[in-house]
């Protein structure tokens, strides 16, 4: 149990360069605490002492801003920065050396039953905000976008971001550029209003001609 304690602190000096004292790490970074807390309520949840798990992941909450449903499997050095609303959820299975930041969920879609939460693979980062919905897998060494909502399963060393999530990155190498231009409803009725109005005006030009008593050319 200590050699596991000491890997998780070992954890936070690894991927937080503001980490002064192993002092510091143990008092002050709750998601140390929460981390903590949930191998208890774990222990609980596995031997069917399922209110008694639920009561210490509440406190935990209530005292970290992290929600860890006991049911969920957490390996080993998962560092979460921060914290303050991170909600996995119960049928959620996280692998090795995961980074997860501020207000990421790794909850359920709504449309499932049973295992209805993702499976994180090893070294993968969970960026601040990210939403990982339903049961599929996200493989060893993807980073997830900050504020990305991911719905279905990435592959091995992918960067995925954006709402739906999209890989921008695979194996190292960049994949399509994003397009960042919105569709505009707005631009778009404006482009046939001025196709419209062109069209009217080569009318009323030919009607004109027509009766300056012209010939009538399109062109
Ligand atoms: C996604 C991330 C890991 C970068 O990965 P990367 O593979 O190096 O990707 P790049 O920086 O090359 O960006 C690739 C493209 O995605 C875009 N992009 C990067 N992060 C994005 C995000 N969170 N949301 C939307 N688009 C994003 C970039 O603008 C770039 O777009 P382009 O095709 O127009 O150039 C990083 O941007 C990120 O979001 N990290 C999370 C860190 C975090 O949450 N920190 C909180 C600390 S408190």
């Amino acid at each position: 149990m200590f050699k596991r304690m000491r890997s998780d602190i070992q954890a936070v000096f690894d991927n937080d360069p503001a980490a002064r004292s192993r002092f510091e790490v143990i008092f002050t970074y709750s998601g140390l605490h929460a981390i903590w807390s949930h191998r208890m309520a774990h222990y609980f949840y596995r031997h069917r002492w399922f209110t008694i798990a639920r009561v210490i992941s509440q406190v935990s909450r209530f005292f970290t801003g992290i929600e860890i449903h006991p049911g969920a499997k957490i390996g080993n050095r998962l560092f979460i920065d921060h914290g303050m609303g991170v909600v996995i959820g119960e049928t959620c299975e996280i692998g090795d050396d995961v980074v997860i930041y501020q207000g990421v969920t790794l909850g359920g879609s709504g449309k499932e039953k049973g295992k209805r939460h993702p499976t994180i693979g090893n070294n993968v980062v969970i960026g601040s905000g990210a939403k990982v919905l339903g049961s599929f897998k996200i493989e060893d060494q993807c980073n997830i976008g900050a504020n990305s909502v991911v719905l279905k399963e990435i592959p091995f060393n992918s960067t995925v971001v954006g709402i739906p999530g999209k890989i921008v990155r695979q194996g190292g190498k960049r994949l399509d550029r994003l397009s960042h231009q919105m569709p505009d409803p707005v631009v778009d009725a404006m482009g046939l209003l001025q196709r419209e109005i062109e069209g009217l005006q080569l009318e009323i030009e030919g009607l004109k001609q027509q009766l300056q008593g012209v010939p009538f050319s399109k062109e």
